[in-house]
């Protein structure tokens, strides 16, 4: 399981099961952690529990991942607790109410800055970090919904391929610095996100992501599909004619 050095890892949006499953990964090969949340209660407990599967120190910073007005001063305040951090994720997103949104604007304004906007922001200020200092990788989680526009989730798969662009575009911009960009596309994963879902075959379990982030923290980029073979279904998914595509309920 261990890496050759463990790493130092900021994750906003620690409390996300994906986020907690890959933090489990990063602890048992003895890496210092900055976890960001809104409770800090909980955070406090996802800790507790990743001191005990090895992490080297784990700090919790309480912080509204989508109304932090400061995202630079927050980020600087937990990379200088780590002495610098090796990985940063942006974890963090909102499924919200779909068909609401196609017909209120404040939950549609909530999907896009609570997937779009807000990590925009915190993703921006993460590759500057990084640049400056030519070394590190920043990854974001986006999603296979940002791959093509349907109607079950247009909104928050436009907030997705909003962010997917922005990080593949700072992967651009960082290549050949030392730093790393990349964006993580889980295809549908078994969380507290989606348990009002029933769960078929296509259904990954928040574990089978957390080895992709994990493993890219040290190779891989700057577009990768969680499990690796959302990338072949999604590609049909794309490669689908519109008056096809519209037939079905997809
Ligand atoms: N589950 C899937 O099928 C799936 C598929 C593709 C992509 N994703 C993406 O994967 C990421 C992780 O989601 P998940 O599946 O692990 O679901 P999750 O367990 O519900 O995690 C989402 C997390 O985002 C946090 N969050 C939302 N707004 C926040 C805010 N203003 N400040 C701080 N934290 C905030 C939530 O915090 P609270 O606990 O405080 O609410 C929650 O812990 C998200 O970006 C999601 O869009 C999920």
């Amino acid at each position: 399981m261990s890496q050759a050095v463990a790493h130092r890892v900021i994750i906003l949006g620690a409390q996300s099961a994906i986020a907690e499953a890959a933090a489990r990964l990063f602890a048992a090969e003895g890496a210092q952690l900055v976890l960001a949340g809104r409770d800090l209660g909980r955070l406090n407990e996802i800790g507790d529990d990743l001191r005990v599967r090895g992490a080297a120190a784990v700090n919790a910073m309480e912080l509204d991942l989508v109304a932090e007005r400061s995202p630079i001063a927050r980020l600087a305040e937990a990379d200088e607790a780590l002495g610098g951090a090796s990985v940063i994720l942006i974890a963090f997103g909102v499924l919200g109410d779909e068909e609401r949104a196609e017909t209120d604007a404040g939950e549609a304004r909530r999907i896009i800055d609570g997937n779009f906007t807000s990590a925009a922001v915190w993703a921006l200020a993460a590759a500057n970090l990084l640049e400056r200092r030519r070394a590190g990788v920043l990854m974001a989680i986006g999603s296979v919904a940002g791959d093509r526009g349907r109607a079950s989730n247009a909104v928050y798969g436009a907030a997705k391929a909003g962010l997917a662009a922005l990080m593949q575009g700072i992967a651009h911009r960082l290549a050949g610095t030392g730093a790393r960009a990349l964006v993580i596309k889980p295809g549908t994963v078994d969380t507290p996100m989606t348990a009002a879902f029933d769960k078929g075959p296509l259904w990954s379990k928040p574990e089978a992501i957390a080895r992709v982030i994990w493993r890219a923290a040290d190779r891989g980029g700057p577009v990768l599909y969680a499990p690796r073979w959302w990338r072949y279904l999604m590609w049909i998914v794309r490669a689908m004619p519109a008056p096809i595509m519209h037939r079905t309920r997809l």
